[in-house]
């Protein structure tokens, strides 16, 4: 995708998640990271324009607080708050629903290594114009470049990314594509129309017992 990314052109990272694709964007182009996820992208924006020194320390009870706030929607916590300690305390680096990582497990301490990994990420994400919502509210510059890693098909976990429209994702990268946008979309199998421009296989894994291969692809419309 760098090799294709024009003098100027804008990079749309439209389903961002953890960042890891946009930040290794360069700094010179105009970058727009979006993600339905309100809690995650209000997270980033806080890391990358402010000052903020969110916990490093998050025992079980502060976890369990923050998530029963964030399920009854009572307000005593902010979004990026809820946001840090849900993605920085959840196994995996995941959400709520993966349950407590921890502090000391077995003499590993999950929280500060996620904690240290996401750090590191700050830097290069600053300057990033974050958005939260739907892929299809998005409002692009002409000419970007869109890359779009939506969940894949058949695997959401997430409660966010449940029910995901795949016909109407499909019909908007073509759109987008016929309005002038570069469209990458990265997914395990697209309709005849998306070429295969990249793929390679990686050990992937949903828990410490279950290891598999799957040919991760990059497709372009
Ligand atoms: C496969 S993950 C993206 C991973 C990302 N590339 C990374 O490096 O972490 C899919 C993301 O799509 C988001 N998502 C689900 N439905 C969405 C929608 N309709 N619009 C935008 N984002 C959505 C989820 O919150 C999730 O973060």
């Amino acid at each position: 995708m760098l090799a294709e990314l024009q003098p100027g052109q804008c990079f749309v990272d439209a389903f961002s998640g953890s960042g890891t694709i946009t930040e290794n964007v360069p700094q010179d182009h105009r970058r727009i990271a979006n993600d339905a996820h309100r809690w995650l992208i209000a997270m980033w924006e806080r890391l990358t324009t402010t000052d903020w020194q969110p916990p490093t320390t998050i025992e079980k009870e502060l976890y369990d607080k923050v998530k029963a706030s964030w399920r009854a929607d009572d307000g005593k916590y902010d979004d990026a708050t809820i946001g840090w300690i849900g993605f920085m305390a959840s196994r995996s680096g995941k959400w709520w629903e993966a349950g407590y990582s921890g502090h000391n497990v077995k003499g590993r301490d999950y929280i500060a290594e996620n904690i240290r990994n996401t750090t590191k990420q700050i830097e290069n994400l600053k300057g990033v114009e974050w958005h939260t919502g739907s892929y299809a509210d998005l409002v692009i510059p002409p000419n970007s470049l869109i890359y779009c890693d939506p969940p894949y098909r058949g695997t959401s976990t997430y409660s966010v990314s449940r029910d995901f429209d795949y016909d109407a994702f499909y019909s908007w990268c073509r759109t987008k594509s016929a309005e002038g946008h570069t469209v990458f979309v990265s997914e395990y199998s697209m309709p005849p129309d998306f070429t295969e421009v990249w793929h390679k296989s990686i050990k992937t894994t949903l828990n410490p017992t279950n290891t598999f291969s799957v040919t991760e692809k990059l497709y372009k419309i």
